[in-house]
């Protein structure tokens, strides 16, 4: 199997994850921050350790306001509900997946915010002076993803950043795709909120990610519930990560997603994207030589987390993937990607596209028999004769 899918789900993980996760199930996972007996303070120390690590992975100054969820749409949905108003007003690109349009829309219809969604260009690129040009008295908020996990643009979060502070408005990133891929400092890029999974380029197991809520910014809990901490306050209490943290945490995934920035950090995280890079330019080259391919993606490294969007001309994705699966054992994914405003503003609402998306793990002998499986598909199609 060649797992070109990590944009979904990053696999494999280092051995290191696997094992601190086995060893941690079956040597010391109580229950983290209650009880109080030695289970439980081993339990919490992992906990805490992790979220040191994670914090300095991000550049968040104080580790306590990194925040577990159990993937970046909880996170997203805690961000927008637990600060959005009546009344105000929110700008967010039609690059953003399901998760951040899905609960904006949600208070668009429900408790009456303003959205504004800016388009940018094919690539969905936006620049700086559309969020400027939108920005209004009531301008709350502004939301962008780092990286599209359709076609793997990559969006001006600093300027954007920049911008935001310049203005007192909220910034919420959803770094879904980027973390683990590119360099996210929340300070340098003045990032208020910023939402991540665990199981994808941070290579952490699924069921795990976070939040972070910079100094400043309120946010009422979403969900409340048992913390561990003062228990004998019938309300929520106020401090983080406790007041957005209800209910056991998820240990060994935790744990786990540990092991995997400390891979990152072991490998240099400037290495594994040199090294994506280095694949993403081979499949790019590769598929611009091959007939009948649209491609979607921008190849330029500063442009690109490690996607390529495509299609055949006049061919389903579907189809194709289809194909690369059950024909040459090759994972990709196909469709619609929980992203309908981002194919819109691609040209591909219709039937989709295939992506590629490459891991630290993947090699380019790997590439190499992708492209001969491209050039079959190519090859295959009647219709090639047709065209270019
Ligand atoms: N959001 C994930 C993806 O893009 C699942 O595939």
């Amino acid at each position: 199997m060649i797992y070109l899918d990590n944009a979904a789900t990053s696999y494999p993980k280092p051995e290191k994850v696997y094992d601190e996760m086995l060893r941690c199930m079956k040597e010391y996972c109580a229950n983290p921050g209650r009880g109080g007996h030695d289970l439980s303070i081993k339990s919490g120390r992992a906990v805490m350790e992790a979220r040191e690590a994670i914090a300095e992975f991000f550049n968040i100054k104080d580790p306590m306001r990194l925040v577990f969820t159990k993937n970046a749409t909880e996170a997203l949905n805690i961000a927008i509900k637990g600060v959005l108003k009546k009344g105000d007003h929110v700008i967010t690109t039609s690059m953003e997946h399901n998760s951040v349009i899905r609960p904006l829309k949600t208070l668009e219809r429900d408790m009456g915010i303003e959205l504004t969604i800016v388009s940018g260009n094919e690539f969905g690129e936006v620049d700086v002076e559309e969020f400027r040009n939108n920005i209004k008295s009531n301008t709350r908020m502004i939301v962008c993803t780092l990286s599209s996990n359709v076609n793997g643009i990559i969006m001006p979060i600093k300027d954007i950043g920049e911008l935001t502070r310049e203005k007192g408005i909220i910034f919420l990133v959803d770094a879904s795709q980027g973390v683990g891929a590119l360099e996210v400092d929340v300070e340098y890029m003045k990032i208020d909120l910023m939402a991540f999974p665990g199981h994808k380029a941070l290579l952490g197991p699924q069921g795990t990610g976070g939040l972070y809520v910079a100094n400043g910014i309120e946010i009422d809990s979403i969900l409340q519930g048992g913390t561990g901490s003062s228990s004998e306050n019938m309300f929520q209490p106020e401090i983080l990560p406790d007041a957005l943290e209800s209910g056991t945490l998820n240990t060994p995934g935790i744990v786990g997603l540990s092991q995997g920035i400390g891979f990152i950090n072991s490998f240099g995280l400037l290495n594994i994207k040199n090294f994506k890079n280095l694949l993403i330019n081979q499949i790019y080259d590769g598929l611009s030589n091959i007939n009948g391919v649209i491609i979607y993606s921008k190849k330029e490294p500063s442009k690109n987390s490690g996607i390529i969007a495509f299609n055949f001309k006049e061919i389903d994705s579907t189809e194709v993937s289809y194909v690369l699966d059950k024909g040459y054992g090759i994972a990709s994914r196909a469709g619609l990607h929980c992203a309908p405003l981002a194919h819109q503003t691609m040209g591909t609402i219709k039937g989709g596209i295939v992506r590629l998306s490459v891991g630290c793990f993947n090699t380019q002998d790997e590439i190499n028999m992708l492209l001969n499986a491209l050039q079959e598909i190519s090859d295959s199609m009647k219709y090639v004769t047709n065209i270019n």
